[in-house]
């Protein structure tokens, strides 16, 4: 980390397995409900270039739970629409009293490019296909009050895979404490990039084999218009990826169903399934809350 991006969370990727298990014990000790007002005073400012209902509403209840102020800034309706550049943008929320800024942008590299400019610490909050880092943070969290250890762990992730950044900040995150990951998926969504095979991941095309004994299963989005430009019937990805209870019952009986939402019913997962006693994905929504104040503690050195 460069003494400019100090304090930033831009990635899982360069992150020890302390640092990780650090930031989710200090969520542990986060009750949104209770929380001392570490950060009073403060200011944190919310910049999203994308739609975003769970990162944007928690992140905000995160730094209001805290005691800070929040200012949410939306690329519509801002000087982003008369084209303002995103340093610009950047340079402005700081001279307004910016103590720290999180962001969503459709282009990865979007907040280290903010992180090395600004002198303030960035929260990275979904960078176009490169990582969603608090996601994965509290995608390990929520795993670990099902079972005790990552270590072994049998994971598959189903979906849209090329396409998403929760996707490859959760296969760093896992790989680093020894999860084993399978992907599926058709060709065009889980491509067997030689870097996916090089870091060990599994690939298979067919959703039982995937889910056959494993401890966790997660899923994620499919967009229809995107199956459409693939010519990939949406009959046949339903047909063969969609996470049905009749998939789910291959998994371990104790196996948890993860989503990072938006949940599109009837597509990548049944009604049924993202219902059943095995979802996790409100607990996932919930726990955003936590983890996403001690990112925000952490950042500006009030976690203790
Ligand atoms: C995801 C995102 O925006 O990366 N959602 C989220 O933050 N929970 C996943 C998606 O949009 O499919």
């Amino acid at each position: 980390m460069t003494k400019a991006t100090r304090g930033s969370l831009l990635s899982i990727e360069p992150l020890g397995a302390a640092e990780i298990l650090g930031l989710l014990s200090i969520a542990r000790r986060m009750n949104p409900l209770k929380a001392r007002p570490l950060l009073r005073g403060r200011r944190v400012l919310l910049l999203f270039y994308e739609p975003s209902t769970r990162t944007r509403s928690s992140f905000e209840i995160a730094a209001q739970s805290l005691g800070a102020m929040t200012t949410l800034v939306l690329s519509s309706g801002s000087s982003i629409e008369k084209g303002e550049s995103l340093l610009d943008t950047g340079y402005t929320l700081r001279a307004v009293g910016a103590d720290v800024l999180v962001i969503r942008h459709p282009h990865a590299g979007a907040p280290l490019l903010m992180a090395k400019h600004l002198d303030i610490p960035v929260i990275n909050a979904g960078d176009g296909m490169h990582e969603h880092p608090s996601q994965a943070l509290l995608d390990a969290y929520t795993i670990l009050q099902h079972k005790k250890t990552l270590k072994g762990l049998q994971v598959a992730i189903v979906g849209d895979i090329y396409h998403s950044r929760v996707a490859r900040s959760a296969i760093h995150l896992l790989s680093k404490f020894g999860a084993r990951i399978t992907l599926c998926g058709p060709p065009e969504l889980v491509p067997e990039l030689a870097a996916n095979l090089a870091s060990g991941l599994q690939i298979t095309r067919t959703a039982e084999e995937a889910v056959h004994g494993a401890d966790v299963v997660t899923v994620l989005r499919v967009q229809k218009e995107r199956l459409a430009g693939m010519k990939i019937s949406l009959q046949d990805y339903i047909a063969r990826y969609q996470i049905t209870i009749a998939r789910l019952k291959l998994a371990k009986r104790d196996a948890i169903l993860m989503h990072p939402g938006p949940i599109i019913r009837g597509l990548e997962l049944t009604s049924e399934v993202a219902d059943c006693p095995q979802s996790a994905i409100v607990e996932e929504v919930r726990n955003g809350v936590p983890v996403r104040m001690a990112i925000l503690a952490k950042a500006l050195g009030k976690a203790g």
